[in-house]
């Protein structure tokens, strides 16, 4: 992003400083928290029942007569050309119908990065896909191959015989330094921000801490491998995706392939994880050329090496936070700076700043971040982009800082608590990091900790415990549209091409509409997954539950106005104006005589309607720019580590979660854990190794590449102020990423103090402990 776009963003800020809130979305709080009922409510998944019969069709399930699949070829050199293929031996093998390389590859563009503004902007990479002989990292798809049966697609994969005339590639972090681009802006953020003399400041300072912290590629490893099933009927083509970005996928295809609109269907109702994997590769794109030239329907699913090959995952980083404090603990510098990979072909600046912009008041800031090029399939968001390692770094420093002053750590987090947001000044929407912790401390019995390391011992087993802040922005996308459609037998439909990655979309937004139009939820459906329903914008950022949220208020503030006009004057709400009613009991209600009540049906059955269909689209989401809003957490851990091993066991995991209303506290509460226990991960147990001589990941397995399982995993302790923010649709915040934010400091805090050993490079595995 650029310069234009901070000037652009700092001048909107600057405006909407000056706009009265009650201007704005957000201006007042949302009426419904005061008459809420299903929302906040335990209510189970409605896809739950689907998906334990084994009924839910995932993308690469979808029945179809006369599928043909597909079989990947990935480089094996990280830069170079292609000097020698053949494909004669393939193509001859059994049943093989295709095979697909740069030199058969439709001719097509590339497809635009990732953005919120553009809706078919969804590509991880800008880079060409399968049109020309140049390798350009390893891993890269250079081929492939359609056959009868997955089997000999996969055996005719291995005859292609390729030579690469290999060229120097850039594969070393540290060398590529020297190069480092400093970006104008990181996300919607100007990148470097620099408050004062916040070096001097340090200098200067009684009590400071300086140090680099180590975090590193990962990869995602959702449970559902990608993958598509896709069938073309003539110029129009139906893709069953496993994507987060439905509406934003379709649009995609069709600019690439040169379709109308309305010719591209995206289909996908369910997704087994996404957690920002789950974009546009290039093996969607490789599939949807393929099925068009075979004329047949064709499943491509990648394999989990697949997955490592071509699909990215989080930057290694390396950072350097400092602190300066003065005698009482209040910060007097706040520095954090560093590296992230991230090749200009490439999407995500894998944002780990943006957490030490929220977190802490400070008398100075110094905030920058670089990237590196490297030939490397290009790293996108892995939950919590950024702030999931940028609090490792912030929240250890915090610790360390804490430990060398001898003040307790949640007390000098209190001590810089923020009144406002602490670079731009815009006032917080709603913030309780403070009960957070207290709530956390509270509950997992923080008194009992001994601030001196190494204290308690239990046989060969040193016991420790740390804490940690983490901090998520709230976001709302624009381009939120839903249709609703209200029947004359009091049912209702909300529809929209939303996403489901399990995390139970249609369940809290059933939920909401119950409430926003006074039905019970069994009255209401939801449906979704599909490009051809009102396009939603992509589950990213945690922000979907709001966005939709906003759009189904919309459409239900229209559905008032609709039905005043049915309602006519022969109804008790004649002369109401929509401003002096609100939907309840099956009908409108006005607000200050509740005897004022017309019913849906009879308002529908005087008009002689069936059903009353509105859309809308949520508003535009100006509150994310006048106000400060994050998520936040306090997360407690306690762990064990072997004097004699080394071995790290985490024993108990305490999550104190500040992010507004909890929609559904069934749903939340998974979400939360799910979150904590992919940290756990990033602090215990996942690294991708690259061969640094050739660019190539070398444990692209689950038996290599170590995830936690059920063992690595205690009981997972969640709680939450459930303090509505007054400033967003339903008073919620985003709850998908916060879970995994500051966990792995936590963990990190409590390993030094269970054993005096400060560990700034992850994972903390057994060898740096010993
Ligand atoms: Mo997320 S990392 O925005 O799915």
């Amino acid at each position: 992003m650029s310069r234009i776009q901070n000037a652009v963003i700092a001048s909107v800020k600057t405006a909407l400083g000056w706009v009265p809130a009650q201007w704005l979305p957000g201006g007042t709080p949302d009426p419904l928290l005061a008459r809420r009922a299903a929302i906040g409510r335990q209510d189970s998944r409605l896809d739950g029942p689907a998906k334990v019969r084994g009924e839910a069709r995932f993308a690469a399930e979808v029945v179809m007569e006369g599928l043909c699949y597909a079989a990947l070829v990935h480089a094996v050199v990280t830069r170079g050309r292609i000097s020698r293929l053949d494909t004669t031996t393939a193509e001859a093998a059994p049943g093989v119908l295709l095979v697909l390389t740069h030199r058969n590859m439709p001719r097509i563009s590339t497809l635009a990065l990732i953005g919120v503004t553009d809706l078919s902007a969804v590509g991880n990479s800008s880079l060409p896909i399968l049109q020309d002989p140049e390798v350009r990292y390893n891993g890269q798809i250079v081929a492939a191959v359609v056959a009868e049966t997955q089997a000999q697609a996969d055996h005719a994969a291995s005859l292609i015989e390729i030579d690469y005339a290999a060229e120097p590639a850039r594969t070393h972090f540290d060398r590529a330094k020297a190069e480092a681009r400093t970006p104008p802006s990181i996300l919607i953020e100007k990148n470097h921000v620099s408050v004062g003399d916040a070096e001097g400041e340090l200098r200067r300072a009684a009590f400071k801490v300086d140090n680099l912290y180590c975090t590193p590629a990962q990869n995602h490893n959702a449970i559902e491998l990608h993958g598509l099933t896709v069938a073309w009927e003539g110029e129009s083509v139906v893709v069953h995706d496993a994507t987060q970005m439905i509406a934003p996928s379709a649009r995609a295809l069709a600019k690439l392939f040169g379709l109308k609109k309305d010719r591209v269907r995206v289909l996908s109702p369910y997704v087994g994880g996404g957690f920002g994997g789950k974009g546009m590769w290039d093996h969607q794109v490789v599939a949807v050329a393929a099925a068009r030239l075979v004329g047949r329907p064709l499943r491509l699913m990648l394999t989990r090496e697949g997955v490592y090959r071509s699909v990215g995952g989080r930057s290694r980083s390396e950072q350097r936070v400092a602190i300066g404090a003065d005698s009482d603990g209040r910060f007097t510098a706040l520095l954090h700076t560093g590296y992230s990979i991230m090749p200009p072909y490439g999407a995500c600046p894998e944002q780990y700043s943006l957490c030490t912009r929220a977190l802490y008041r400070s008398n100075s800031f110094e905030i920058l971040q670089r990237h590196l090029d490297l030939d490397i399939v290009p790293n996108t968001y892995m939950r919590a982009p950024g702030e999931a390692i940028g609090t490792f770094s912030l929240e250890s420093a915090v610790d360390e800082l804490a430990h060398a002053m001898g003040i307790d750590p949640i007390e000098l987090r209190r001590r810089n608590e923020p009144e406002r947001h602490p670079i731009h000044h815009a006032p917080f929407s709603q913030r309780a990091m403070t009960e957070a912790f207290a709530m956390g401390a509270e509950r997992f019995g923080w008194a009992r900790r001994s601030p001196d390391p190494g204290r308690q011992q239990d046989g060969e087993w040193r016991i420790g415990m740390g804490c940690a802040a983490g901090s998520f922005p709230y976001a709302r996308m624009p381009g939120a549209n839903v249709r609703l459609t209200l029947r004359e037998d009091g049912s209702a439909t909300i529809a929209s091409s939303a996403q489901e990655m399990g995390m139970g979309t249609a369940t809290v937004q059933v939920q909401h509409a119950a409430d926003r139009l006074g039905l019970p939820v069994e009255a209401i459906s939801f449906e979704m997954g599909d490009s051809a329903l009102p396009a939603a914008p992509m589950a990213g950022g945690s922000s979907q539950t709001v966005s939709l949220a906003a759009a189904i208020t919309a459409a239900s503030d229209k559905l008032i106005a609709e039905m005043l006009r049915l309602a006519g004057n022969d109804s008790p709400l004649a002369g109401l104006r929509a401003g002096e009613v609100h939907l309840a009991d099956a009908g409108i209600v006005c607000s200050d005589d509740p005897a004022r009540h017309e019913s849906f049906r009879s308002i529908l059955a005087r008009a002689a309607r069936d059903e009353v269909v509105v859309t809308a689209a949520g508003s535009a989401p100006l509150e994310m720019l006048k106000f400060a809003m994050h998520s936040s957490s306090a997360i407690f851990c306690e762990v064990r580590v072997s004097a004699v091993t080394g071995e790290v066991r985490v024993d108990r995991l305490l999550g104190s979660f500040d992010c507004g209303t909890i929609l559904n506290p069934k749903t939340a509460a998974s979400q939360f854990r799910g979150g904590m226990i992919m940290g756990l991960g990033l602090a215990l147990t996942e690294e991708t190794l690259f061969d640094p001589r050739s660019g190539r990941v070398m444990n692209p397995t689950l038996a290599d590449y170590h995830i936690p399982v059920h063992l690595d995993i205690p009981d997972i302790d969640v709680i939450w102020t459930g303090i509505p923010d007054p400033r967003s649709p339903l008073g919620a915040r985003g709850i998908g990423e916060i879970g995994i934010t500051g966990v792995a400091a936590a963990v990190a805090n409590a390993v030094f103090n269970a054993t005096g050993k400060r560990i700034r490079d992850l994972p903390i595995t057994l060898d740096k402990l010993l």
